[in-house]
């Protein structure tokens, strides 16, 4: 994958909605990867439609943040499309699961696992459009749902996944880091039953001794003005 700062570029040089190459066929790949999310699990639980949501809000919520940025509204048609598959490594056969819910604070082990599903996205991706011509392999879209499978996790201190540091991160990129962990912290888990509010957990981005340093600030005001604002 090519380097990151180019997503706030990539993002608007195209319509997801009208271009002839993102086609029926393609679309229907989409469709199935989508399908994928939402049947994740088992018949004993609701991972599937817990991710799926998770996705849907973070694909909604940043259509309109990422518009009060100054984005366009095909970017940010662009930006709900690609970022619904940004945790679909999580689909990925080499994981139960139940890792996702443990009922206790994942360990070291776990974690390192889990960390595992930026990458295994991309796989995914990759492996459904290997037949697909050149031109739609290397589109921009692609380009920008891999960028959001990889790097939905960094933070600008260096501490993410793939520690690509400040910078380095686009704004595109910098936003859904932040949304991400936003809607994250509010989904109740197993080792954590009480759901945090949106307040309590916009004050954990900004005051949590987990997140210090770890968002650009500009952005994160920006964010916490535009979700009080929307509240
Ligand atoms: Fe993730
Ligand atoms: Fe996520």
């Amino acid at each position: 994958m090519s380097s990151t700062p180019n997503v706030d570029i990539l993002i608007e040089s195209y319509d997801v909605q009208n271009d002839p190459i993102l086609d029926e066929h393609y679309k229907s790949i989409e469709n199935a990867l989508w399908q994928e999310i939402e049947n994740y699990g088992d018949d004993t639980n609701n991972y599937g439609s817990v991710m799926a949501n998770h996705l849907q809000r973070t694909s909604a919520i940043g259509a309109e943040f990422i518009k009060t940025l100054g984005f366009s509204e095909h970017a940010a048609q662009n930006f709900y499309d690609a970022n619904l598959l940004h945790d679909l490594g999580k689909t990925h056969h080499n994981y139960d699961p139940h890792i996702w819910h443990t009922p206790h604070r994942p360990t070291a082990e776990e974690r390192e696992e889990k960390r595992e599903h930026t990458r295994l996205g991309v796989e995914l991706v990759d492996l459904a459009i290997t037949k697909l011509s050149d031109e739609l392999q290397t589109h921009p879209h692609i380009q920008v749902i891999h960028n959001l499978q990889l790097l939905h996790h960094e933070r600008v201190d260096g501490t993410g996944y793939e520690g690509i540091k400040g910078d380095r991160l686009s704004r595109i990129v910098k936003a859904i880091c932040i949304i991400d962990a936003y809607d994250g912290d509010m989904i109740r888990r197993s080792h954590q039953p009480a759901k945090r509010t949106p307040e309590e957990a916009l004050k954990r981005l900004k005051e949590g001794q987990k997140y210090q340093g770890a968002f650009d600030e500009v952005i994160l005001e920006q964010f916490i003005d535009f979700m009080l604002g929307n509240a």
